[in-house]
This record gives structure tokens, sequence and C-alpha cells, in this order.
């Protein structure tokens, strides 16, 4: 097979950022280009100040700043990054469509088509092209027609080569993944692929398929990892009315190696910008191809994480004598989980538009995220003008701020440094009784009701 000597990835995110770090540092052989239509987002990459790096991941900056400008490199020259690679990962969002048919459901595609556009007009000699973005299954189909009816008469050989990252631990993750998967049809551009990954990965582990498999592959794992959650978030409300104990079930359950006991943990529900965006997708698939129930079957673990959110937000309306108007309310966390600034479909967003609607006043402290980032995500709900939301939600900098004066704390985020808080002093500044409400089952109940807190955790 050709040996890759450049790699050229479009898309800067979450994604390309991390993953061609890592191939970058694990490749010293290999040049790698990340280009983005974004300028703001290559110069944060490029910003001599790693702590403005558009990406927070455990180790990232570490990385970068081993190989950048050695044999990572970040740029908006396009063109010329695709121009000069002999291989070029497509890593563009494929959000939700929020138009036309499918609205609400499908994968919006349109960004791919761009890059299979810009690409088989620029390429002029043969290019190896790797989906890298999660995509409907028979997109690989779709990009070939583009290249090769728009090209210069160069071959254009497909793979596809889904992510499985998680955020928060995006680093580990891609140094030790449980498998490498990459489907395709040209046994050479496959080959030039693992020999890429066997730099740092065991050849057991690199896993090769057909297109469409590996295609369906990434929307299925992202289906049952999901649904694992909805699965436990769903017996959580059955603990809450029964004494039963989520986490003891949770254990009891997990510790039978068919089931395993890893994603079990119950939520306030899962966020993140995956699942919610690939199951909507496997839907809209499977309806397409006139498969009702199946459909349907997959669209209930979406339904059960829009109740458990609305549960929890319901909670606490009750539990605060059935009215949040004119209240504070802190909430700890607004990320999606710990360990990112990514608050994409972050339960926390949900949860503050429900207890706005109710009139709450909401205080939020995040270790990462900035207070941008959460009016951006509250104005993008359209609930509500967006000096209203300024007027109503304050956003502040230590978590004593955050909870001065506040009749509940929310707990959204699972952030380690919330379990080392002074919660005596957190107490006594708080109106009471002073509650808290546990979406992430993250702080010691006994520790908590000893201080003289009304603790409310999920599934308890
Ligand atoms: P992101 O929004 O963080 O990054 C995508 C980037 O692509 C943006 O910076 C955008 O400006 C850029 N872009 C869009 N169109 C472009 C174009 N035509 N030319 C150049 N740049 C362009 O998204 P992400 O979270 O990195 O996700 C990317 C893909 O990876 C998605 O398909 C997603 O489903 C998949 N994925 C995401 C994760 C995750 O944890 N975030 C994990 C696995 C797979
Ligand atoms: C997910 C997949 O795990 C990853 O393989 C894929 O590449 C991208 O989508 P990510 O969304 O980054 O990764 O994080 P993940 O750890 O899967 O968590 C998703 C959401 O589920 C978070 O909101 C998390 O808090 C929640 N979750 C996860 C639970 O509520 N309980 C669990 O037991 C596990």
């Amino acid at each position: 097979s050709k040996t890759i000597k450049k790699i050229c990835c479009i898309g800067a995110g979450y994604v390309g950022g991390p993953t061609m770090s890592v191939i970058a540092k694990q490749c010293p052989h290999i040049d790698v280009t990340i280009v983005d239509v974004n300028a703001a987002r290559i110069n944060a990459w490029n910003d001599k100040n790693l702590e403005n790096l558009p990406v927070y991941e455990p180790g990232l900056s570490e990385i970068v700043e081993e190989a950048r400008n050695r044999n990572l490199f970040f740029s908006t020259d396009i063109d010329r990054a695709i121009d000069e690679a002999d291989m070029i990962f497509i890593s563009v969002n494929t959000p939700t469509k929020n138009y036309g048919k499918g609205k609400g459901l499908a994968a919006d595609l349109k960004y791919i088509e761009l890059c299979a556009r810009q690409i088989a007009a620029v390429a002029k000699n043969n290019k190896i092209v790797v989906e890298k973005s999660t995509l409907p299954v028979r997109t690989a189909a779709a990009l070939k027609s583009i290249l090769d009816n728009t090209g210069n008469g160069v071959d254009f050989h497909i793979l596809s080569n889904p992510e499985f990252l998680a955020e928060g631990t995006a680093i580990t993750d891609l140094i030790n993944p449980d498998r490498v998967l990459i489907g395709g049809e040209n046994e050479n551009a496959i080959a030039a692929l693992v020999d890429i990954y066997a730099n740092w990965v065991e050849r057991s582990k690199i896993l090769t398929t057909n297109l469409w498999s590996s295609e369906l592959s990434k929307l299925t794992a992202n289906a049952f990892l999901a649904q694992r959650v909805s699965s436990i978030n769903a017996i959580s409300a059955l603990c809450e009315k029964t004494g039963a104990n989520v986490d003891e079930v949770a254990k009891a359950i997990g510790m039978d190696t068919r089931i395993g006991s890893k994603f079990l943990k119950a939520s306030v529900g899962f966020g993140g910008s995956c699942f919610q965006k690939d199951i909507l997708n496997l839907v809209y698939i499977a309806r397409s191809y006139g498969l009702t129930e199946v459909a349907d079957y997959w669209d209930q673990v979406i339904h059960m994480n829009d109740y458990q959110k609305h549960r929890f937000a319901d909670h606490i309306i009750q539990t605060l004598y059935n009215t949040v108007s004119g209240k504070k309310i802190a909430f700890l966390g607004w990320a999606f989980k710990k360990d990112t600034n990514d608050t994409r479909e972050s339960a926390a967003i949900y949860v503050a538009d429900y207890l706005l609607n109710e009139q709450a006043e909401i205080t939020v402290y995040d270790p990462k995220v900035s207070a941008e980032r959460i009016y951006a995500d509250l104005d993008d709900l359209n609930s509500r003008s967006s000096d209203e939301n300024r007027r109503l939600v304050k956003i502040v900098n230590t978590p004593y701020d955050a909870c001065d004066d506040a009749h509940a704390i929310a707990i959204l985020t699972e952030w380690d440094v919330f379990k080392t808080y002074d919660w005596q002093k957190i107490k006594e500044k708080m109106k009471k009784p002073a509650f808290v409400f546990d979406g992430r089952k993250l702080l010691n109940r006994k520790e908590l009701e000893d201080i003289g807190f009304k603790y409310y955790a999920i599934g308890e």
C-alpha cells in the first residue's frame, strides 16, 4: 500500500482537533494539517497560550505543544492542504437538519457535500478520502458520486473510519482505543489507513469491514450506549417510587458479565452532540426504509431522556412547595459531562429552560464553560428574549457565589471538584431549608444530611 506522508483533516472541532493531534504525536513521520473555514477557531488552535485552545480535553494541550509546527499544523488554507495531502479526513459537523425534509431528525449533510466538492475541484492526484464524521449509512456512495463526477479525472478511494472517542477522555480513548474501525472497498486504501493506526494500536484491534457496516456501526454504537442510559434512568424513576436504590440495582445487574457494569449510571439525562443526533438519524433512516417498528423502538430512547430531564425539574418545583417563581436556584455544572467545556445538548440547558418558564432565577457556576456559551445556549432555545435570559440567569466565578442566598442547589455536571467544597459553609449562607438536588449522584448523602441539607438524588 501507498505510504502516507501528508494528511489533511477538514474540520478543526472536538473530533478533528484531538484525533489529528494524536495521529501527529504518534506518527512523527507524517505531516498533519487541520483546516477549517472558521478562522477564529484556527487562530485559537494556534494560540501561544495553550489555555486558549478551542477544545478542553485532559492531556490535549501537552500534545499540541509537542507537535504543533513540528508535524501538526492548523490552517485556513483548505485548498492548499487538500492539494498537498495523500489522505484527507472529513471531520466536519453533521447536525440534525433544522429545515425541509427530515427536519428535526435527519443528519444535515450539506457541509459534507461541500467538502467533497472542494476536494474534487482541487485534487490533481489520487486521494484517499476518509469519512471521520458520523454519517448515515450509504453516504459513501453519495460522496463517491460527487467526487467522480466533479473531479479532474483522478482516482478517489473512500474509507469510513468512524470515531469512538468520548469527550472528557478523548486523549486516552485515542491513544488506547477499544478498537479502530475501517470500512472500505479498496484493499490498498484500507491498508494505508491500517498502517497509520498500527503505529500505536495493536493490529488485532484494527477491524476492517465493508463501507456500509462501518457507517452503520457508528450509529449503532451510540444508540446502544444511549439506550443503556435511558434504560437505567427508566429504572431510576421506579426506584424512587419503591424504595429500591438505582446504584444498588445497577451494581447487581452489572455484575452479570452478559450485561456489564459500565454506562449504567443514572443521571438527569444524557447530553452531548452525538447521542440524540445519531439516534434521531437512525430513526429517520429506519422510517425511510419503511421500518416503522425499528424506528419507534429507538425513538423511545430519546423520549425517556426527555422525560428524565423534565422529571428532575418537576421534582425541584414540587419540593420547593410547588413554586420556584422568584427563587434563586444555584446550578453547579453546565457542561454535558465532566472534564469538557462542551455544552451541546447538555441536560442543564433544558432543566434551566423548564425552571425559567416557572420564573425561577438561576445562578450558574461551571469550572470550564464561559458565560457567553451559557447565554448562547439559552438564546438558541428561542424560549425568551436574550435580555430576559440575562436578567434571570447570572453566571458567577465561584461555587460559593452561586449558592449564596439560594433556595436550592442543582447538580447538573459531575465535576470531581464539587465533592471537595466546604458544604457546611455553603449551607450556612443558603435559605432554609437548604435543598440539594443531585442530578449526578455525585455527593455523599450522609455527609450532606448530617450538615442539615435536604438531599435528593436521582433514583433513591
Ligand atoms: P464541531 O462542530 O466541533 O467541528 C466541526 C468543524 O467543521 C467546525 O469547526 C466547522 O467550522 C468545520 N467545518 C464545517 N464545514 C466545513 C467546511 N466545508 N470546510 C471546512 N471546515 C468546515 O464538530 P465535532 O464535534 O468535531 O463533530 C464532527 C463530526 O464527528 C460529527 O459528524 C460528529 O457526529 C462526529 N463525532 C463527534 C464526536 C464528539 O464527541 N464530538 C465523537 C465521535 C464522532
Ligand atoms: C459518546 C460516545 O460515548 C462516544 O463513543 C462517541 O464517539 C460520541 O458520543 P460523549 O457524548 O462524548 O461520547 O460522552 P459519553 O461519555 O458517552 O456521555 C454522553 C452522555 O451520557 C453524558 O451526558 C453523560 O453524562 C451521560 N451518561 C453516560 C450517563 O448519564 N450515564 C452513564 O452511565 C454514562
